[in-house]
């Protein structure tokens, strides 16, 4: 298709017509009408789209992370593609799966959490379902981001993540791999520089990695105005400028790419084919994804929602609330239960305390980018999140609850007023606290907070507004909404708190979500995503705001230990490690079994030549690096009196000198079981997963010597079971 258009057409598909109407998208590629192409309409977020009505509000990525589901992954994923589909949108910008390395990052709510595993499958089963095809074969094209290390909001455009060879490859890379193994259309650098080159200019990252060793053969785009130049960038494997301005101060139509690339070409910078390369990626995309048969126009205007001329408001919410509501419920962690405080049997009365119970009083959608923190949290803020269609609150779906059980309840949403809350909570049956920690992008500045969070206390007082519903009340349970771990020490102990609930970002169903839980209806399943330490220095965390140089040099000194293999390298013990999380019923876990598996000869000598040979485009996703090596099975038998879903988790022992942490997560699977009775699991694993990378070879490598295979709980509990590959 490209072959016989002009340099100035191939010019025009790989950039953003600047950042303001008439486009009708945050991102909008101009239509070239000299050769028929309509154009394109890119569009946020990665928890439903941005600026529009009649759009649902998904839990967000650390909730769905939370669920170590990946059937409702790809559930969630699609239920996104065709929302965002039925808007006329090609590009959805999303997923995130950065790691939460720190645990401040403002971001963090909008990945998967802290281990690459487990950001690798969600982020591949949200891609598999967000490019879903429809039946007219027409899909959305997906948007893996932020490529790469793009961990910090603070001076996020200044900032660099130096990070080695080994750690990038093994941690930060791998969400990235799944994605491009999905079949993710587009990829976005981050802000950042890494290794003090910009991410959008770096050619070993995107050159090299990702449409090299990856054999990525989508669109590299920019951030928004991350691209810090025009040269460079294209050589260093920039397919498409966003939003097509050159910086966030000059809206005249200046950009690094259009008439600047063209005249790159002419004077002999960028060769031509090049430009041939990067509209031929953004085509390649744009069939991929069925989006030449008639894709639906652009049918909303996120610059403008009253327009009638522009916003037909084509409702897409189909029943994706029913989703939402069982993501938010299965994505709920539970931390502390003091002999089954929980669940909540038809209580006669109940107290229910704090602001994060109720909704906004300043309305749904009050602050710009959801930034803000007054109501109930069900979302972080920034071009991570988008509007409410509706928001129930903790407080009303509780109320509906027990309204057939004549419970009476008393409820105050001053977080301050301590007095009132104490005496309410006085007497009743139980008293529930909701409280709250918020961060975001550094697009808004919430309460003294510019993105990355500046402390991990809970917001608004909470502390010692549970420390005196705790002075009163004998059966305390605590609901927490927040996008990473906060300090708990402050009540985490007290005899008095006897129920600690997690609900991370549910999203538009928060109150029924957790209602659900909190009743017994559903049986809670989630587990952390991330380790929540006791201490605070034993967290990584980003930079603080006061320590602000022009270049803050953010080292990746703690290399593969980040989160969990932080605490078993330096054997400390974290309150609630990754993988934790509670049930009302029990499991157990037996009959663990090794397969080895042959590959077929072809496969054998795909990995042989892998091995001997310099690497080939693609080389990191050969088929055979990927296929079953090894099937570890176990039976797992619910042993409890209810219904309910497990998680249990494989962990891997490499070889004492292979340089790998004390273990590492390499399978886990969500089981539903009845009461008494079993099933076995089955993990695969690979090649792949049982490597690590060779910085000499520069090739994926099995270390010599014998590997463990560990079935645990959480990431440090003592293993169930134990096998040896
Ligand atoms: C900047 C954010 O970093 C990115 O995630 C988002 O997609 C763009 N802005 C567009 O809003």
């Amino acid at each position: 298709m490209v072959k016989n258009w002009t340099l100035e057409e191939k010019s025009a598909i790989v950039i953003g017509d600047s950042w303001s109407p008439p486009g009708l998208c945050i991102g909008n590629v101009n239509p070239i009408p000299s050769v028929g192409f309509p154009g394109l309409c890119l569009q946020d977020a990665p928890v439903g789209v941005r600026v529009a009505d009649l759009v649902s509000a998904f839990p967000a990525g650390v909730t769905i992370a939370s669920t170590f589901d990946r059937n409702l992954a790809r559930l969630r994923g699609e239920a996104l593609g065709a929302e965002f589909l039925g808007k006329g949108i090609n590009i959805a910008l999303g997923p995130g799966m950065n790691l939460a390395r720190n645990a401040e990052g403002g971001r963090n709510w909008e990945g998967f959490g802290a281990d690459p595993y487990l950001a690798g499958e969600v982020a591949y089963e949200t891609i598999r379902g967000m490019q879903t095809l429809n039946k007219d074969g027409q899909g959305v094209q997906a948007v893996a981001k932020h490529y790469i290390a793009n961990d910090e909001e603070h001076l996020r455009a200044e900032s660099s993540s130096n990070l080695d060879d080994r750690t990038l490859h093994e941690l930060h890379l791998h969400p990235f791999l799944k994605s491009v193994q999905a079949g993710v259309a587009n990829v976005m650098t981050g802000y950042n520089l890494v290794n003090n080159s910009w991410a959008a200019q770096n050619s070993k990252l995107n050159n090299d990695i990702l449409k090299g060793e990856l054999g990525f053969q989508g669109t590299i785009m920019s951030d928004w105005a991350g691209a810090r130049s025009g040269v460079a960038s294209i050589l260093g494997g920039l397919d498409m400028n966003m939003p097509g301005v050159i910086d966030w101060l000059h809206f005249d139509g200046t950009s690094y790419f259009g008439g600047n690339l063209t005249a790159a070409v002419n004077n002999g910078s960028v060769p031509l084919s090049r430009v041939t390369d990067m509209a031929t990626r953004v085509l390649a995309s744009w069939f991929l994804l069925g989006q030449d048969k008639n894709f639906p126009a652009t049918n909303f205007n996120g610059w403008n929602l009253t327009d009638p001329a522009t916003n037909s408001h084509v409702n897409v919410q189909g029943d994706h609330y029913k989703l939402i509501r069982q993501i938010a419920a299965s994505g709920t962690v539970l931390l502390k239960n003091v002999n089954n405080a929980l669940p909540l049997q038809k209580p006669k009365s109940l107290a229910i305390i704090g602001d994060d119970a109720f909704p906004d009083p300043n309305g749904l959608n009050f602050y710009q980018y959801r930034g803000g923190n007054n109501g109930t949290l069900a979302v972080g803020w920034g071009s991570g999140a988008n509007d409410f269609p509706y928001l129930v609150g903790p407080f009303s779906a509780i109320v509906s609850k027990v309204k057939p059980y004549g419970t009476s309840v008393k409820s105050s949403r001053d977080n301050y007023d301590l007095t009132l809350a104490a005496s309410l909570a006085k007497g009743q049956e139980a008293a529930l606290v909701f409280v709250n920690s918020d961060g975001g992008e550094t697009v808004s500045v919430v309460e003294g907070v510019e993105g990355d969070r500046n402390d991990l206390l809970l917001w608004h007082g909470g502390d010692e507004l549970i420390l005196a519903v705790a002075a009163v009340n004998k059966k305390t349970i605590v609901v927490v909404h927040s996008v990473g771990p906060v300090d708990m020490a402050a009540w985490i102990d007290h005899p008095n708190v006897v129920a600690v609930v997690w609900a991370n970002l549910p999203g538009q169903e928060s109150g029924n979500s957790c209602t659900d839980v909190l009743f017994g209806d559903y049986n809670p399943s989630g587990r952390l995503p991330y380790t929540i330490a006791k201490n605070d220095e034993d967290y990584l965390h980003a930079t603080p705001i006061t320590d602000l140089v022009p270049n803050p040099q953010v080292n990746y000194d703690e290399k593969l230990n980040i989160d969990y293999r932080a605490y078993l390298t330096n054997n400390k013990t974290p309150r609630f490690a990754f993988g934790f999380g509670l049930s009302y019923t029990t499991f157990s876990y037996s009959s663990l079994k090794i397969k080895e598996s042959k590959l077929s000869s072809a496969q054998t000598t795909e990995l042989s030549n892998y091995l001997s040979r310099k690497s080939a485009v693609g080389s990191s996703l050969l088929p055979s690096l990927h296929a079953t090596k090894w099937s570890v099975s176990i039976k797992v038998k619910n042993t409890g009196k209810r219904t309910g879903e497990d998680v249990p988790q494989l962990y891997l022992v490499y070889p004492a000198d292979s340089g790998e942490p004390p273990r590492v997560l390499r399978g886990f699977e969500k089981v539903k079981l009845q009461s008494g009775h079993s099933t076995t699991v089955t993990f695969n694993l690979s090649t792949y997963d049982l490597s690590i990378w060779d910085v000499v070879k520069q090739k994926w490598t099995v270390p010599t010597g014998s590997f463990t295979v560990l079935i645990a709980t959480d990431a440090l509990a003592s293993p169930s079971l134990e096998g040896k590959i």
